[in-house]
């Protein structure tokens, strides 16, 4: 591997200039140069977040995969390093597809999916890779860990990827991403003593017929006394207003039956409510804080960067601090994050006329917080373009307790001709509530809602960058805080 390895380093180095820097954010991870997708092998290693990714460097499309990988303190400023894994085995070929980490002795130990395609036969094992020094790897010599006589008659090579690892009452557990023979989405489960010789445990969780074609990048963990098992269905039905893209996020919240390796569901709900949101994966760290990150993007879509021939494409939500409450997921902004913010202006009271303009208020990265007693219907556009008037639009009808989030008629175009379902996304407010806090995350081409721990990530591409923020209904609203803050 160390060849191809110095290889795609090289190619980074000597090709890294050609990136056009206009939608780069500066405080999410994204890929040097070249395609991202999911993040992987997320883990606290000595002191520091590290974050892989499917990573493509040598065009802005999806291609052999890779593993990215960056260093943070903070999980808000990104430190590149170099690429950790390149396909170069006859186990991974076609490339190193999505997987997870973690520490054994000091060593940073990753697993992840070997993909191989021969004309039409696939075949997807699981492998592992091993660093001293948390920067290079080397593939087990006893790879693949996992395949085909692990899963004979219970499920297909084929569609069989996605390892997450964990430690719990002194075993190693892997869930992996699978399908049933009638096309819905199961989990399996498998144990290990010293994490490199693996035995089927169980089939963990089954799909509903509704619940998509086939699960991708499980998830299992505990969490304020809860098992949580998150995956990403291919194809979940839509219902209501959940679930509108094509592949959508799933949390389940309940318990593990740990003698039959059975997961018992609670509850269940889809994790973010945006456009740009999948395969999301979590990690914990020295103080027992769990942080979820995922790819703000979603398949099959027109990315503009690639498009527009920018060079890269794909991108990472901010990392979101996890609890439970009310058997959901609860999501907030990590504190690294919020305590850096400078106060541009604040607003608060009664007003008179029904629009609020602020002129020339938009920061290419900035946070925005709107909190209103006894919500009324309004509509925040952000980033009102003064030419066009065109805006983030961001609404909320106090009628059914829908909050919306859209791009219609932003920038360029970024919806694919295989989905039906327009620029637009609505959530509804799980706990309707007495007042509402809504959060705003800008990062230049990235927004993400925060309200009351729900979630809606977006991107968005302005053709001209919009300036003005604009309260509608303003005079019927009773505004608690509006305050706007400029990300250093
Ligand atoms: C999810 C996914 C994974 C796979 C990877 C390949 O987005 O399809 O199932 O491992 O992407 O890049």
């Amino acid at each position: 591997m160390k060849e191809k390895i110095e290889q795609v380093n090289r190619y980074i180095k000597e090709n890294r200039h050609r990136v056009n820097h206009c939608y780069r954010g500066k405080f999410h991870l994204l890929p040097p140069i070249g395609w991202m997708n999911d993040p992987n092998g997320f883990v606290y290693y000595k002191n520091e977040y590290h974050l892989f990714y499917q990573f493509y460097p040598y065009d802005s499309v999806w291609g052999p995969m890779h593993w990215g990988h960056a260093k943070s303190k903070d999980l808000i400023h990104w430190e590149e390093l170099p690429v950790a894994l390149a396909p170069s085995e006859v186990y991974d070929r076609n490339g190193c597809f999505s997987g997870s980490a973690i520490v054994i002795d000091d060593k940073l130990v990753l697993i992840y999916t070997g993909h191989v395609e021969e004309g039409n036969v696939r075949t997807e094992t699981q492998c592992m890779a091993v660093s001293h020094d948390g920067i290079h790897f080397e593939k087990y010599a006893g790879n693949p860990v996992i395949g085909e006589k692990h899963i004979n008659g219970i499920a297909d090579i084929a569609d069989f990827r996605d390892p997450k690892i964990m430690k719990y009452d002194n075993h190693y557990y892997t869930v992996v991403a699978s399908k049933t023979e009638d096309n819905r989405g199961q989990i399996l489960l498998f144990e290990s003593d010293n994490c490199f010789d693996w035995r089927f445990k169980s089939v963990l969780l089954v799909g509903k017929e509704d619940q998509g074609i086939m699960w991708e990048c499980p998830d299992l963990f505990e969490l304020d006394g809860k098992w949580v098992l998150i995956m990403s269905p291919i194809e979940m039905k839509r219902k209501g207003n959940q679930y509108w893209n094509l592949n959508s996020t799933l949390a389940f919240i309940g318990g593990v039956d740990w003698e039959s390796g059975y997961f018992q569901v609670e509850n269940f709900h889809e994790i973010d409510g945006g456009l740009d949101f999948y395969a999301p994966q979590t990690c914990v760290n020295d103080k027992g804080e769990r942080y979820l990150v995922a790819w703000q993007q979603m398949w099959h879509r027109n990315i503009p960067t690639h498009d527009l021939n920018h060079g890269w494409a794909g991108m990472m939500t901010i990392p979101r601090k996890l609890s439970i409450k009310n058997n959901r997921l609860y999501q907030e902004i990590p504190e690294t994050l919020t305590s850096q913010l400078t106060i541009q202006e604040r607003f608060s009271g009664q007003v008179d006329q029904s629009e609020l303009v602020f002129s020339s208020a938009v920061k290419q990265q900035q946070y925005l917080i709107l909190e209103l007693e006894k919500p009324e219907d309004f509509e925040l556009i952000y980033a009102r373009n003064v030419i066009n008037q065109q805006g983030v639009k961001i609404s909320y009808n106090e009628n059914n307790q829908v909050l919306s989030l859209g791009r219609e008629r932003l920038g360029h175009k970024i919806i694919g001709k295989e989905e039906p379902y327009a620029d637009i996304r609505h959530l509804n407010i799980s706990d309707p509530p007495k007042s509402l806090t809504l959060e705003i995350l800008r990062d230049i081409n990235s927004i993400e809602l925060f309200v009351n721990g729900q979630t809606m990530s977006m991107t968005f591409y302005e053709k001209e960058f919009g300036t003005d923020i604009v309260l509608t209904n303003a005079d019927k609203l009773n505004i608690k805080t509006l305050e706007f803050y400029d990300i250093a």
